[in-house]
């Protein structure tokens, strides 16, 4: 017979808690290598003489000699990212824009936490992250991660909690400067990962100061492999150093998976200018009734009124046009690597019919790939007057106009500091980052549907950038914003936090007031991360009785029924941004969450007289939701008038299909 009894769900179930990646990690070694897991002093655990016999000669050895990078705190750090949270994500709607419709997630807390405690929900779904973190300047502020109690850590640092220490900055002087920033982005990106789609990518930005040590993390992390490119960002021109004036940083990029990610399609941006210069193209090709000789005088002369630093004026070199479009007559010649094997054959003049002049490397395509061009209507080489000129490839623009994202550019960093003093006032923010570089990295690496991800959000530029490109092209891209409330020690704005929201907000209206096309989502939910709505059991042996009272209700005080029902959210691994509906049965409110995947009535109390009418209304909500998958249905355990009561509600739901029937 099946246990229709109620479960309570206390802080240590399954259900309580973030996911546990080190059991995962074990249960998966188990499931391949049943003889490796054995039982050890506190539960299970490898035994190493197993794994040894298992790889052969693969195991590191013992030696200290060892390749990689290593650091004091190295191992608590790859344990601290292991360890589940014990907090929750509380609901702010009141400080949200477009809290019932909006998919964008601003999330105030120490991302460590914030990060694991999103694991059961986007695991895996995550297709860029971008992050800026500090840069360990010697006067950035990197938070120290306790590893007792994290949340109370955080809570006393940010001045959220009685006897808030003072948040100090990482000096050099500490003699631990390196290692504090390691210790900082190692677990972080480690968590981070598992956020990530197998078709993801990962870019932070960084500069000299720990761009070495980076590189080895995330080596390390993401396997040699899956590196992609250093990009060097150029922001200033000019520099001022007794030695070599440094006027870039860094982009480091790293995919999780290079197979994955090609097998979706390459990354390419569109070349900025083409679309106008193809329409400039039509537009004489009308006009000049596809005359080609006169058409390249025209486009020529177009170019040259052009202003220097147009982005059309970079294509200036495709004046030729023939019937298939605009071309570029492109070098055909092969490269100078003193190969003499170079295809060096006849080609004739369609004029003349004597053979071309030939470069002196010989011609890029072999004989066949040349025949086939010049088979082509019209023929895709492209012959001077006689044969004395070298004929040249044509390379039409139509076909070429997007281009990889490249390993360098420019681009200065005032206008990025004047757009967030437009949205939030001077001097709140130094050095973030240009939102349209963010746009062309978001475009690069995401599809239209996509999660992107920055957890060190600072003034929002990332969330911006998604307004942008979401207006730019109808995408429903959504973001995931973490930041500290670090105090920033004055009044307007009490947090950085407060100035990542202020920044959303007004980038939203500015969007807003400008109206036009459908501009998207262009909202966002607020998320203060929190100790768990579920009190810990810490029995106090000097008052037991006062504590078993106080554990009649295990929910802490002050938390809103909104507060339980988002930290169930995200214990079952659903959505923050699920659909989410109510209806009143018996005067008892019930909440359908995912269309009926989760099912709550956190109500204070349940009568026996309630029982029934509840129960009926909520299974007749179940049958019309159908719901896809099991439904879990949760009660609050302290509202029942006692164990009958909600005895006969378990057994009514259970008879009617609902098995997952849990108590808080
Ligand atoms: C360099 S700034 C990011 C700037 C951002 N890219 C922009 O354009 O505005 C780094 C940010 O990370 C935040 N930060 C530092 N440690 C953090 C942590 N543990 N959790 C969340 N945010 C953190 C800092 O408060 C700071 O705002």
């Amino acid at each position: 017979m099946k246990d229709t009894k109620m479960q309570k769900i206390e802080a240590t179930s399954l259900e309580a808690q973030s996911a546990n990646v080190a059991a995962d990690n074990l249960a998966q070694l188990k499931a391949l290598f049943p003889e490796l897991v054995t039982e050890g002093p506190n539960g299970p655990a490898i035994n190493m003489d197993v794994l040894k016999a298992l790889v052969g000669d693969a195991t590191v050895t013992d030696a200290e000699e060892k390749y990689g990078l290593n650091w004091h705190g190295k191992r608590a750090a790859r344990q601290l990212a292991l360890t589940p949270s014990t907090g929750t994500l509380r609901p702010c709607p009141d400080e949200s824009v477009d809290w019932e419709t909006t998919k964008n997630l601003m999330i105030e807390g120490d991302n460590l936490e914030v990060l694991k405690l999103l694991q059961k929900s986007y695991a895996g779904k995550v297709k860029l992250v971008y992050i800026d973190p500090p840069y360990n300047t010697g006067k950035d502020f990197v938070y120290p991660d306790n590893y007792q109690d994290n949340i109370k850590n955080y809570l006393e640092l940010t001045g959220q909690a009685e006897g808030g220490q003072k948040i100090s900055s990482n000096t050099e002087a500490s003699g631990r400067f390196h290692t504090d920033w390691l210790n900082m982005i190692y677990p972080r990106l480690k968590v981070a990962k598992s956020l990530l789609d197998p078709a993801g990518a990962v870019m932070v930005s960084c500069d000299d100061n720990e761009l070495s040590r980076l590189r080895i993390v995330m080596d390390e992390l993401f396997g040699e492999e899956n590196f992609v490119g250093q990009v060097i960002w150029q922001r200033s021109k000019k520099g001022d150093a007794k030695l070599i004036a440094t006027v870039h940083e860094y982009i480091v990029c790293y995919v999780r998976d290079k197979a994955a990610v090609l097998a979706q399609g390459v990354w390419r941006l569109p070349k900025e200018g083409a679309d106008e210069v193809l329409a400039k193209y039509t537009e004489l090709k009308a006009e000049l009734k596809s005359d080609h000789q006169a058409i390249r005088p025209a486009m020529m002369e177009w170019y040259r009124q052009l202003p220097e630093g147009d982005p059309r004026k970079s294509h200036k070199h495709y004046n030729w046009s023939d019937d298939r479009g605009l071309y570029f007559a492109a070098d055909f010649a092969g490269p100078d690597d003193g190969r003499e094997s170079r295809p060096r054959h006849d080609i004739l003049h369609p004029t003349t019919g004597r053979p071309c002049k030939k470069p002196s490397t010989g011609w890029r395509w072999d004989e066949d790939k040349t025949n086939w061009a010049l088979a082509q209507v019209p023929p895709r080489i492209h012959f001077g007057p006689d044969e004395t000129t070298i004929p040249t490839r044509k390379s039409y623009l139509f076909e070429i106009d997007s281009e990889p994202f490249s390993s360098v550019f420019y681009r200065d960093g005032r206008s990025a500091t004047l757009e967030v003093e437009e949205l939030v006032g001077k001097g709140w923010f130094q050095f973030p980052k240009n939102t349209d570089v963010l746009a062309e990295l978001i475009e690069l690496t995401t599809k239209p549907d996509d999660i992107v991800l920055d957890f060190f959000a600072g003034s929002g530029s990332t969330g911006h950038a998604i307004y942008k490109v979401n207006a730019a092209h109808g995408s429903k891209r959504r973001y995931v914003l973490v930041q500290l409330p670090e105090p920033t020690g004055k009044e307007q704005f009490k947090t950085i936090a407060d100035i990542t929201r202020k920044r959303l907000r007004e980038a939203s209206a500015k969007l807003k007031r400008s109206g036009g096309a459908p501009l998207g989502d262009l909202g966002f939910r607020v998320f203060k991360l929190d100790h768990s709505n579920i009190r810990a059991w810490n029995p106090s042996p000097a008052d037991l009785e006062a504590t078993l009272f106080s554990h009649q209700d295990h929910l802490l005080d002050g938390r809103s029924e909104n507060d339980v029902l988002y930290e169930l959210l995200l214990k079952l691994g659903l959505d923050l941004c699920v659909p989410m509906e109510r209806r009143t049965f018996d005067g008892k409110v019930v909440h359908a969450v995912g269309r009926g995947v989760l099912l709550a009535c956190l109500s204070t109390t349940i009568a026996s007289h309630d029982v029934e009418a509840l129960a009926h209304g909520i299974v007749t909500w179940h049958d019309e939701l159908a719901p896809a998958g099991d439904t879990t249905c949760v009660f609050r355990d302290s509202a029942f008038a006692d164990d009958v009561a909600k005895t006969n509600m378990a057994a009514i739901l259970h008879q009617h299909g609902i098995v997952n029937v849990r108590s808080l």
